[in-house]
């Protein structure tokens, strides 16, 4: 009743762990039992401190974060996800150029069922939302030259020319959106909270705008797209699935609800599809398309 595929890729659920959530290790990501498929953390070439603290803040409705990429670096990870026990893992990668992306894909293709770029963080220089629109193409090229399916992970800026440019360059699936450009002010000591002072915002308050650039890219193009942002219950995954979307990602979700909140959701579809008189929840997929 919840299975979809994407490309050659059958996920037993619409629900993946979102990248940068309970993803540097492989038992951590094993935990996550009820997810139909995990996305790793984003991985470079070189392994990355990331920024100092503060890098994380409850601004009340919603989270702000800069990490600034965190992690060991693909050589390190690969050592990690060896051997991993999950029914779908997404490898999540970012690059400065398309060897980069290039280089990335095919080491960490052994490993993976798929291929994420991440093309939209929103804090990290050079990398992310500034990587440049008209050499998406050239990198997602590269990145398919694995042989594994590239999905294309995009923020709401520039959102259908970034989308265009992905789908030229090949990309089986567009992921949208990532956190959003944000900062918080500490008015006691007069400075930003977080150490990097800029920061993205994800979380429940992202969702309507999330939702709104799955429904553009959905009417605007024809491949598959997962959507993100704001995602805590099953009648959020119905919203973003009637928006257009094959699958979902979770993140800032299990900061409000618990690593238990795929097994929740899960649930939740089961029962929602039954009373509604749904067989399988393919059938929602684009439903508000329509009307
Ligand atoms: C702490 C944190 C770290 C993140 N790290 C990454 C990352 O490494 N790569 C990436 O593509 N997105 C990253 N994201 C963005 C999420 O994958 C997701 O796109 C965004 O948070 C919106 O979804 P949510 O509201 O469900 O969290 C991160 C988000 C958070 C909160």
């Amino acid at each position: 009743m919840l299975e979809i595929s994407i490309k050659n890729i059958k996920m037993k659920n619409p629900l993946m762990l979102a990248s940068g959530i309970l993803d540097l290790t492989k038992s951590s990501m094993e935990r996550i039992k009820d997810a139909g498929a995990i996305v790793t953390k984003s991985i470079g070439i070189h392994a990355r401190k990331g920024y100092e603290n503060p890098t994380f803040f409850d601004a009340g409705v919603g989270i702000l974060n800069a990490m600034g990429l965190p992690n060991p670096g693909i050589d390190e990870y690969i050592k990690e996800i060896d051997g991993i026990k999950v029914d779908v893992l997404i490898g999540s990668i970012f690059g400065e150029d398309d060897k980069e992306f290039g280089y990335l894909a095919k080491k960490i293709a052994p490993y993976i069922n798929a291929i994420e770029m991440n093309m939209s963080c929103p804090h990290a220089k050079k990398f992310g939302m500034e990587y440049p629109t008209n050499e998406i193409d050239n990198a997602v090229k590269e990145a398919k030259k694995s042989k594994k399916p590239v999905f294309v992970k995009l923020g709401m800026e520039n959102l259908i020319e970034r989308a265009e440019k992905a789908v030229d360059g090949g990309a089986d699936a567009i992921v949208a959106i990532n956190t959003i450009k944000a900062m918080a002010i500490d008015i006691d000591v007069a400075m930003p909270v977080l150490s990097n002072k800029i920061g993205g915002y994800s979380g429940k308050a992202i969702k309507p705008i999330g939702v709104r650039c799955v429904y553009e890219l959905a009417s605007n193009f024809d491949l598959p797209i997962i959507g993100v942002g704001g995602i805590t219950n099953a009648r959020d995954v119905i919203e973003y699935m009637m928006a257009g979307a094959t699958a979902v990602q979770i993140g800032t979700g299990i900061y409000y609800e618990g690593e238990g909140i795929f097994t929740k959701i899960k649930d939740e579809l089961k029962k929602w599809l039954n009373k509604n008189g749904y067989d399988s929840i393919k059938d929602i997929i684009g439903l508000a398309l329509k009307k």
